[in-house]
């Protein structure tokens, strides 16, 4: 155990009980609790904790819904207070976790100038640079997600805006800060895929702006908010529910909101000459999403286009992927051919829904190569 891990130790013997957690929001996490008012000086806070439940650094500005910057009228998508993270400026708390376990973190935030906005979120020795500059949601929030495996079994979450603006107030508000407990799914006999359901991945908030939840793109497999899969593409995937949206299967899949530049990648041990199948459905979530839609599977060189027309309001068909396996390994993605938005506001990106991804080896002899 490292000196901190020690220190962790020394420091949890007195607040054991206050620092554990239950999958959900984290405390205050959604800002709700406002600081004293001599604590703030118009919208700026003042004091590392002001803000209750959480540590701050340097330029943080406590926001009300309707307030106005300029011309602009902020908007809080989740009850009536969020926090807005000026020039290298975070907020932070302390989270009990178990050591070696994975968390994931979803968060909701929207840009508030037009500059490249960024937020650092970390838990040490691991960090994730997440852009907010593409917009995929029309009221510009969007919901956020990154995971972490856990070296110590009290840890700090935060959220660091890196960004250095002329302009101090330029930052990203941030809003609807949760944590959940991640449990890796194994392949099994009847799915050599992991986590091939989808149905394990971050919290989705059951609060406004219900938009699901980003999967950012340059997600690795190892520290993946959506267990075994990678998110190899430029953009972001989606990540939606069954209490929101319209599902394929079970309560959760994967909406492939742009084009191309979204694509979800899993590798797998396969063995060469062997015969495989992967099945999978493609429909839509139900989100006015309407048109003429294609997934494109691969399984090494092969491929499948699927397509799919959409009327936005729900369904999907099922697809195989017939294939010989030619490598140890064989990359399976998915992607959607084309870009799409939504028919109610021209403005949010959204695509086809993928889900309850199955990989299975033909009965029978492997083909000799
Ligand atoms: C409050 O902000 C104003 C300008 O924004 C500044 O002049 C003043 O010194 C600040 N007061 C405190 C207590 O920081
Ligand atoms: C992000 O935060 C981590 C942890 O505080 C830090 O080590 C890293 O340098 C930061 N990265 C950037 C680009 O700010």
């Amino acid at each position: 155990m490292g000196a901190l891990g020690i220190l962790a130790v020394l420091l949890c013997a007195t607040c054991h009980v206050a620092l554990s957690f239950t999958d959900g929001l984290m405390k205050n996490g959604n800002f709700e609790l406002a600081p004293k008012p001599e604590d703030m000086n118009g919208t700026v806070v003042l004091g590392k904790t002001a803000i209750p439940e959480w540590e701050i650094s340097g330029f943080v500005e406590y926001i009300k819904a309707g307030q106005k910057q300029g011309d602009m009228l902020l908007v809080v998508p989740e009850g009536a207070f969020a926090v807005r993270l000026g020039n290298e400026a975070s907020i932070k708390q302390r989270v009990k976790t178990t050591i070696g376990m994975y968390y994931s973190i979803t968060f909701s935030a929207a840009r508030t100038c037009a500059q490249e906005e960024r937020i650092n979120v970390s838990v040490a020795p691991d960090f994730g640079i997440l852009p907010i500059q593409t917009l995929y949601s029309s009221n510009g929030w969007d919901s956020y997600s990154w995971a972490f495996q856990a070296d110590y079994d009290l840890v700090e979450v935060v959220l660091h805006n890196p960004g250095v603006e002329e302009d101090p107030a330029c930052g990203p508000l941030v809003d609807s800060i949760f944590i959940k407990a991640l449990y890796p799914p194994k392949a099994t006999n009847k799915n050599i895929l992991k986590n091939g359901d989808l149905e394990e991945g971050p919290w989705v908030p059951n609060v406004p702006p219900y938009t699901g939840v980003l999967i950012p793109p340059n997600i690795e497999d190892d520290h993946s908010p959506l267990p075994g899969w990678m998110v190899e593409s430029l953009k972001a995937v989606k990540y939606i529910d069954s209490d929101h949206f319209s599902v394929p299967q079970g309560k959760r899949a994967v909406e492939l909101v742009a084009g191309k530049e979204s694509a979800i990648v899993q590798v797998v041990r396969t063995i060469p000459g062997k015969t495989y199948d992967l099945f999978f459905a493609v429909g839509d979530a139900s989100n006015s999403c309407e048109g003429s839609m294609v997934v494109e599977a691969f399984a090494g060189k092969d491929t499948l286009k699927v397509p799919y027309e959409s009327k936005g309001k729900g369904g999907y068909k099922r697809a195989v992927l017939r294939f010989v396996a030619t490598t140890p390994r064989t990359r399976i993605m998915f992607y959607s051919t084309f870009y799409t938005m939504r028919s109610d506001d021209y403005s949010s990106l959204c695509g086809p829904v993928l889900d309850d991804v199955k990989l299975l080896s033909v009965r029978g002899k492997p083909r000799k190569m």
